[in-house]
């Protein structure tokens, strides 16, 4: 009970749940059960707690980058489609980080039993480079995202065929398309499109003027996204792809769409 009228509802930014338009209640506690105010744990500390020992758990190094891109975003009502689900608990993690978001989960396997069931969780069901579960996926979320995260086959040529259809239709201006686990280009033997890891020497006396190079798999797209960046400065505007900045770091990528 303790409803109030719709008049003060609105008049307070409260809706029908009672919850306002940052997640928090008329107790001042968010969608997370944190008061205003309150200490909040960072990603590390959550993703720890959720994944335990779980051997898909996102490494350190990942969610300590992601700390610093995601804090100023925490409490915003932003839109994240993460591609690869596996056993929902990325999706734990996300519920908890960010309680006023609106995530899409996509997989080729059927929906974990734990995949979050409140309303602003959609999972899509299906290969990431089909560009109808794309678009699907962008209904969900009512529109474009502020965060694409590509955690799903880690194969090169997929990998870029929903890189091409999201950084241009499905991520907002300003947005970030995160790729993991580029090692997996290195990965040869097992069912990832890689090469041995050989790195050239560099600058040494006798080098060939065209630089030896990581074709492959996941190096071998952020390569080709290097070259687009570029773009602006090499053929005087965007491609297709208004890259605005590259950041590669051990294992992840970022990549900034400009506004
Ligand atoms: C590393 S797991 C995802 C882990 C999850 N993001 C987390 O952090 O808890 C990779 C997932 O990608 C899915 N996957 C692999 N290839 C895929 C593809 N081509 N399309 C969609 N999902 C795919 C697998 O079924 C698997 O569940």
């Amino acid at each position: 009970m303790g409803i109030l009228p719709g008049t003060q509802r609105a008049w307070i930014g409260l809706n029908r749940t009672g919850v306002n338009r940052t997640g928090v209640n008329r107790s001042g506690v968010n969608r997370s059960g944190r008061r205003a105010g309150e200490k909040q744990p960072d990603l590390l500390a959550i993703a720890s707690r959720l994944y335990g020992d779980d051997p898909y758990r996102k490494p350190e190094v990942y969610l300590r980058e992601y700390e610093r891109l995601f804090a100023p975003m925490r409490d915003q009502p932003i839109r994240l489609l993460e591609l690869g689900v596996h056993r929902g608990i990325s999706m734990q993690v996300w519920r908890e980080y960010f309680p006023s978001a609106t995530v899409v989960g996509l997989d080729s396997d059927p929906a974990p039993a734990n995949f979050p069931a409140e309303e602003r969780f959609h999972f899509i069901h299906g290969g990431q480079d089909d560009p109808a579960l794309l678009r699907r996926a962008i209904e969900a979320a009512g529109g474009a995202f502020d965060v694409v995260l590509d955690d799903a086959s880690h194969l090169g040529a997929i990998t870029a065929r929903s890189f091409a259809f999201l950084f241009e239709h499905g991520l907002k201006p300003g947005g970030v398309y995160v790729i993991e686990d580029l090692c997996t280009a290195f990965t040869s033997g097992g069912d990832f499109d890689a090469a041995p890891y050989a790195p050239p020497e560099i600058g040494l006396p006798g080098m060939p003027r065209v630089f030896p190079s990581h074709e492959h798999g996941m190096i071998g797209l952020v390569k080709q996204i290097v070259d687009h960046g570029q773009a602006p400065t090499a053929a005087g505007g965007y491609t297709r792809y208004p890259i605005e900045r590259v950041t590669v770091m051990t294992n992840i990528v970022y990549v900034h769409k400009a506004e």
